[in-house]
């Protein structure tokens, strides 16, 4: 295959190395079929033919029309202390309940159930620092630690209804901690460790935490993150915590306060962190974790995920989609602070018993091909990544990834923001050696696991994340809630709910209504994307329709960097919209009025945008501030970040009569 080739002139199917066939469609997109070994190996196959059907849209129309058969299949595969009443309870949407009267928890499915057979001895984990250092963690290693530091927490009386924030740099004792407060009951909300002090505090307040788990550091191309120092300014901003457990991870000198900050090496060192810690059984629905997302205003949202729908949610897509099986080794290269690691670093291998591995530091540290090496090295079989890491790697050529043996892959995904098929085409010829299908998913943190995606039997298009999976039903309807014609843009809505979608928003129900429920159409999940759908029924995402810029795939909202732009003394007012970028998909540029006093200046600016990296992180830096007297406002006094994002990329500013005068 040859990327210049015009694929319109292309109306014929041609066979690729791997047996799996290429098709010119519409004249225009290029279908990229599965080979026939990969659909018949598949796993959706196998549940295909066991439900007696015989193509994928006969397994798929059945199974949206019968969600709670299809979800109740998967969750019997998981285990369960006490079966369920009710597969989905209704009465109160939008308040919906899965697996209603269950008795579960997610850490039986993923740690317990498996240490009882062969799968003790399988790896779970597998870790790499930027340094070259390696961790490894049997399914039975994993266990003790996670019921050392159980019993830790345990000590220190953190229980069911807690909320232990948790703020780590990509090390073990992430997931470790993430799993030791599920088993207890208690529940985490991870602060992703490129946040900085005024998102951590704000978080801890609205989590209302006791314990904060951090490191004294963190490490990112060879340099160190000093996260205890940002936690030390977040824990003086709020008086919620009590206890903070620090991991020693980079050796650096850090600040310990006596009373409040405990080594947890120390701790785990003490009689109390025995190995040996009983899983807590929680109701399906009890909260498992917050996690906290941007929006539309400066606070940002605790989104509810819970036990029991979370459970079979991540677990069956992860299965169908990544098509997991025991050789597996699993590589989700997210961050585990944001929800693409919750979901699939953390719990959806562990509840399938595959080995996952993780990964500190650079994508191109210490040379660009540090990735490319490290799937040579432990023999990677499927890759997960963002859009932006790919077309950032992409930037330093072939001979990088051609140098290594990439043969061990055999599939491929992306997520976070839609790939351009330039960047897809790049990924499928370099990385995947044009024989690896690959999963583009899309979901979100409020739906908790993917929800547009293929699976490894879908022909793809490049750019378009196919089609709903199992169970899920998905339109793109107008503002008054009608169905879009094929090639309308128009509003992304979800039509029925499904097991791992957010249940509310933490200390705010009312906003988890008014944010996705109630709007037209009614009855229906508003996604915050537009979306269009093919003749083909294949959904193409174009964008957010609100506030939120997505930043090296980085959900961020423009009211949190404006909210810490105003902190500034200089600062009287400030907007924030988002402007594409090469790589990192979008950078943010801010506009800001200064108070009286106060001049426009390039250091300034500097000041301005270290200021915002201090208070949000390094990934909410404006890439670029202009200094303006007046913002385009509604008469209701609203700043119009559509006109100043047409104006900036000098494009007609379109409606504005209901701009203030
Ligand atoms: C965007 C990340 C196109 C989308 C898991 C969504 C995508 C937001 C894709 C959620 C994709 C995610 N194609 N767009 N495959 N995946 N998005 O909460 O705008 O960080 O609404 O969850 O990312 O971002 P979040």
């Amino acid at each position: 295959m040859s990327e210049t080739r015009n694929a319109a002139l292309d109306n014929t199917a041609t066979m690729d190395s791997s047996g799996g066939t290429e098709q010119a469609t519409n004249g225009l997109q290029r279908l990229y079929k599965p080979s026939s070994e990969v659909v018949e190996n598949a796993n959706v196959t196998a549940y295909m033919r066991q439900k007696g059907f015989s193509t994928y849209e006969e397994l798929y129309d059945w199974s949206i029309k019968n969600p709670q058969e299809f979800w109740s299949d998967q969750a019997n595969e998981l285990g369960w202390y006490e079966p369920w009443q009710q597969v989905l309870d209704d009465s109160q949407a939008p308040f919906y309940k899965w697996f209603v009267g269950a008795k579960t928890n997610i850490v039986h499915n993923a740690i317990d159930r498996h240490v009882t057979t062969w799968r003790r001895n399988k790896l779970a984990l597998i870790w790499e620092g930027e340094d070259g250092t390696q961790r490894t963690y049997s399914y039975h290693t994993l266990n003790r630690e996670v019921s050392r530091f159980a019993n830790v927490l345990k000590s220190m009386g953190v229980k069911k209804g807690d909320i232990v924030t948790i703020y780590l740099p990509r090390i073990p004792e992430l997931p470790i901690t993430m799993l030791a407060c599920a088993k207890i009951g208690a529940a985490h909300s991870v602060v992703y460790g490129g946040f900085s002090v005024e998102a951590l505090a704000d978080r801890v307040d609205d989590a209302n935490s006791k314990v904060l788990v951090t490191a004294d550091g963190g490490v990112m191309r060879s340099k160190v993150v000093e996260l205890k120092k940002i936690a030390d300014e977040a824990m003086a901003r709020t008086p919620s915590i009590q206890t903070c457990i620090v991991v020693k991870h980079t050796g650096h000198e850090v600040t310990m306060e006596s009373g409040r900050d405990l080594w947890m090496h120390d701790l785990l060192s003490l009689p109390i962190a025995s190995a040996v810690c009983p899983t807590e059984p929680v109701d399906a629905e009890d909260t498992l974790f917050i996690l906290y997302t941007s929006g539309t205003t400066g606070r940002p949202k605790g989104v509810v995920h819970t036990h029991g729908g979370y459970q079979v949610g991540t677990y069956a897509t992860l299965k169908f989609v990544f098509d997991i099986k025991e050789e597996d080794r699993w590589w989700c290269a997210a961050d585990p602070g944001w929800i693409t690691g919750h979901s699939y670093i953390v719990y959806s291998p562990f509840l399938t018993g595959a080995t996952s591995f993780m990964y500190e530091g650079a994508p191109n540290y210490p040379y660009p091909d540090r990735w490319w090496s490290l799937i040579a090295r432990h023999g990677i079989s499927i890759l997960y990544t963002a859009p932006t890491a790919i077309r950032g790697l992409m930037r330093f050529g072939e001979a990088w990834p051609s140098r290594h043996d990439l043969s061990t892959l055999r599939l491929l995904g992306t997520v976070g923001e839609p790939i351009n098929p330039e960047a897809w085409r790049w990924y499928y010829r370099i990385i995947g050696g044009e024989r690896c299908p690959i999963m583009d998913t899309w979901w979100q943190t409020e739906t908790g696991h993917f929800m547009i995606t293929p699976t490894p039997i879908t022909p793809l298009k490049p750019g378009s994340a196919t089609r709903p999976f199992l169970g899920i039903e998905v339109d793109v309807v107008h503002e008054d809630g009608s169905s879009c014609a094929a090639n309308e843009d128009g509003l992304l809505v979800v039509r029925q709910p499904w097991p791992g979608m957010m249940r509310t928003i933490l200390n705010d129900p009312e906003r988890y209504v008014t944010t996705y429920w109630d709007k037209e159409p009614a009855g229906m999940y508003t996604v915050g994307d537009s979306a269009r759908k093919d003749d083909d029924g294949y959904l193409w995402i174009i964008g957010r329709l609100d506030d939120v810029i997505k930043v090296s795939g980085y959900r961020l909202g423009t009211a949190e960097v404006e909210s810490a732009l105003v902190s500034h003394s200089a600062v009287a007012e400030a907007a924030s919209i988002g402007l594409p970028h090469e790589v990192k998909g979008n950078v943010i540029h801010s506009f800001v009025i200064l108070r009286e006093g106060f001049e426009g200046s390039p250091q300034l600016e500097e000041e301005l945008k270290g200021h915002v990296g201090h208070e949000m992180g390094p990934i909410a830096r404006p890439e670029k501030i202009s200094f303006v007297p007046s913002l385009p406002k509604t008469r209701s006094g609203k700043i119009m970040r559509r006109v100043l994002k047409a104006q900036a990329l000098g494009q007609d500013v379109g409606d504005v009569s209901t701009l203030e005068s």
